[in-house]
């Protein structure tokens, strides 16, 4: 049945891609619509004093300003089920009152007939400040920290085994050294982007979001609208990279905008907005200690992150949530600590806590390795982890020790010389780094609806979203083996809020989740086209029994005799019937958190999905499979190798080499792209990325991409991306583990300590810009 899955075939909306032909939530233009601008913030704290907008009000084209006077009152966002959407912060709603909480905030926003004349009107609004003195030094303030209890979803955030405050001074070698990140902001290509228009109490938005099912019930809390009247679509997304995981301003403020004028608004955040209106990751400072036996074993790790969060919501980067089951030690400590500072709330940011807390581990275990002169492999392989010591569970499947290898074979790992400095080519420094990569594998409940038509041709619905990543073509691919049916027979819809619900983008769950929805939906057709054959004394498969039955070449066959079957469209045709309608909800999470989620609205797609699938063999298999006893998670290797400048101190990655064992691949080029990109977002964070803020005001001075420097074409190494490609046996039929995140992960600890091996110089503070080196 498996002939499609795990192919390389181009991206099924590629064509329309490249010819225009997709159309992003900024590029709708509907009758009457006007153009919106937001209006931000020049101080880091205080109050409005006086907003003046009668210059602004008279410029030509306008036709309403919207400041916190005029606006319509929102409700206190409730958060409900954990995919059900996140406003940014929660205790900021914009635009309810005259308070100031950082640089950038969003006061008013301008509406005009075009956008350049809003952008002009929204220059001529004056606004004087009652100004307050902020805090915004995560470094001064740091003894003014907190312990937060829990983070995201409810997970844990100080987690610790064992007793590891004794045995690290008990320990024979020892590494404490402090690693430091900058803020990162998210950046995707795609702005943050929304049209919203009202009919009558009815609210539509395109919106370019990471969850039109959660946006949707955002919206309608938010709003105070009953969640039928709201529609999110978002056909199409520019990246997101988690900053479109939560709702910021914009989405909220289009809608409000619209009403106040009674016209169409669009609403798209300019690039200098998208470093103060769109969330960030946060600063972190971490310490981590290593102890160990003079053989390398480890006796005690101890990570301690202390990172951001805002006066109006609470976000805590998980730095050190990958430390407890990372490696095998008896005493691990991680603990995770927050300031409070006058700067937007920080949010995930792809590999939230995974990608800033394994460069800190990472590093620190290249350093033992040095310390110890040990070869860092051999180090990592000393220590492996066969079980996950802190939940005390089984792997589901782990693969790690082959990453490793292959890895190591591929970059040529034998041409490493362990002394540092000791490799020249011409003027530059030659070094070789490793370093472990992992994310957990998450998958959460999905809805999803499968029809074939009397035509031949098949239609899956499901209100999750393709980000740019394939989710679009993976699932072609998924619901064209389940039903039998060519690539081209199959039209996938996703991005529409009234599908039934999928997953939301994020915790690189799509495909893990939805592709089993989608493969279950899909049997549930083909059963019910396998029984209308059963009973119809004109089908070649008449008197044969469901289960003898399976979908092949276009329709179904008897699987004993794969020539005795029919195509869907004479099945279809003879009985006169024009469609089968399959709705199918797989209800399983492999997170330790889950809130339960509410019950289905009575009459949903979700509600009749849930009743279906008590008769669907493939959701009763999917769901029975106990998971109780296994940690989920995907790992990898990464390995680089590096040239650095003796005389300027100009680092160039030649060559990034990744193993990943992430289940069964479901289309190798998407994969390998997926990949690829998170190992770019990796080369950003080691050598370029970094938000500056002014250490006079607080305010954000790099707000644009000639400032806040990401990789181009020119900083590309040669690539090598492989997987291990063995199916997950325990976290779907699919075998499929999520590949959004994991790519990020190790790579700027590989670079930084290939960075050490060409020059023996040790930069414990992102990005290693060549001012670190010289
Ligand atoms: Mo990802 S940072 O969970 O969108």
């Amino acid at each position: 049945m498996s002939e499609l899955i795990g192919l390389p075939i181009d991206r099924v909306d590629g064509r329309l891609k490249v010819t225009g032909g997709a159309t992003y939530s900024a590029e709708y233009y509907l009758p009457r619509m006007v153009y919106g601008v937001i209006v931000v913030s020049t101080i880091a704290k205080g109050r409005i004093k006086n907003l003046d907008t009668l210059r602004a009000g008279r410029s030509n084209g306008v036709v309403g300003i919207m400041t916190y006077k005029n606006s319509m009152s929102l409700h206190f966002p409730q958060s409900s089920d954990p995919g059900g959407g996140k406003y940014g912060e929660k205790d900021l709603l914009p635009l309810q009152n005259d308070r100031v909480f950082y640089d950038g905030q969003a006061i008013a926003v301008v509406m005009a007939e075009t956008f350049e004349q809003a952008e002009y009107a929204a220059s001529l609004v004056k606004v004087d400040y009652d100004e307050e003195k902020p805090v915004y030094d995560l470094e001064k303030n740091k003894e003014n920290s907190y312990k937060p209890m829990s983070g995201l979803g409810g997970s844990p955030t100080q987690v610790s085994r064992g007793d590891a405050a004794s045995a690290m001074p008990a320990a024979q070698v020892k590494q404490e050294q402090t690693y430091t990140t900058p803020v990162f902001h998210h950046n995707a290509m795609e702005p943050h982007a929304t049209t919203a228009f009202w009919n009558g109490e009815e609210v539509t938005f395109y919106d370019s979001t990471q969850s039109v099912a959660g946006s949707k019930s955002l919206m309608a809390n938010m709003l105070g609208v009953v969640p039928d009247k709201v529609k999110v679509v978002s056909l199409f997304i520019g990246g997101g990279f988690g900053s479109k995981g939560f709702s910021w301003p914009n989405t909220v403020l289009t809608a409000m905008a619209s009403k106040l004028v009674n016209r169409p608004v669009k609403l798209v955040l300019s690039r200098q907005q998208m470093f103060t209106n769109a969330g960030r990751r946060s600063q972190t400072i971490q310490k981590v200690g290593l102890g160990a036996d003079s053989t390398g074993k480890l006796s005690a790790i101890q990570h301690e992150t202390t990172s951001e969060s805002s006066f109006v919501d609470e976000f805590v980067e998980p730095a050190g949530v990958a430390t407890p089951m990372l490696y095998s030690c008896p005493n691990v400590d991680v603990v995770a600590k927050l300031v409070r500072l006058n700067k937007i709330t920080p949010c995930p940011m792809r590999a939230p806590g995974e990608a800033v807390g394994t460069y800190a581990l990472e590093v620190a275990l290249d350093e033992l390795a040095y310390q110890l002169k040990m070869d860092p492999v051999q180090l990592r392989l000393l220590n492996y982890a066969d079980m996950e010591e802190q939940k005390k569970k089984q792997f589901s499947s782990k693969n790690l020790k082959e990453c490793y290898q292959r890895g190591a074979d591929s970059i040529g790992w034998t041409a490493r010389n362990a002394t540092p400095g000791s490799v020249k080519d011409g003027n530059f420094l030659i070094g070789y780094g490793m370093a472990t990569a992992t994310y957990p594998a998450n998958r959460s409940a999905s809805t999803a609806k499968a029809t074939i038509f009397a035509d031949g041709h098949a239609e899956i619905e499901c209100a999750t979203q393709d980000i740019g990543t394939g989710t679009y073509t993976v699932m072609t691919q998924v619901a064209a083996d389940a039903l039998g049916l060519p690539i081209d027979k199959i039209k996938v819809k996703l991005g529409d809020s009234s599908y039934p619900k999928g997953a939301n983008s994020g915790g690189s769950q799509v495909t893990a989740s939805v592709g089993p929805a989608i493969w279950a939906a899909c049997l549930g057709a083909v059963n019910m086209a396998a029984k209308m054959a059963a009973g119809d004394s004109a089908s070649p498969l008449h008197g044969y029994k469901e289960e003898d039955i399976t979908a092949a070449n276009g329709g179904i066959i008897l699987k004993s005799n794969t020539s005795r079957g029919e195509r869907y469209a004479t099945l279809l045709g003879r009985n006169n019937t024009p469609k089968i309608e399959a709705l199918a909800k797989t209800n399983v999470s492999t997170r330790d958190q889950q809130a339960e989620p509410a019950p289905a609205p009575r009459g949903s797609p979700e509600a009749k999905a849930e009743d279906q699938s008590k008769n669907n063999p493939a959701v009763q298999q999917d769901e029975q499979v106990d998971r109780k006893p296994y940690a989920f998670h995907s790992f990898g290797a990464q390995f680089v190798r590096v040239s650095v400048d003796a005389q300027l101190g100009k680092v160039k990655v030649d060559k990034a080499v990744a193993v990943m064992d992430v289940g069964k691949i479901q289309n190798l080029k998407t994969a390998t792209n997926q990949i690829m990109g998170g190992m770019i977002f990796g080369i950003g964070m080691a050598l370029m990325e970094e938000t500056a803020y002014d250490p006079n005001n607080g305010r954000v001075v790099t707000r644009d991409l000639a400032q806040y420097l990401v990789p181009v074409n020119a900083d590309m190494p040669e690539f090598d991306v492989q997987f291990i490609d063995e199916p997950d046996p325990y976290i779907s039929p699919l075998g499929a583990r999520g590949i959004g995140e994991i790519g990020i992960t190790g790579m700027a600890a590989a670079i930084n300590n290939a960075i050490f091996n060409a020059t023996g110089k040790r930069v414990r503070d992102l990005p290693v810009t060549l001012d670190k080196l010289i």
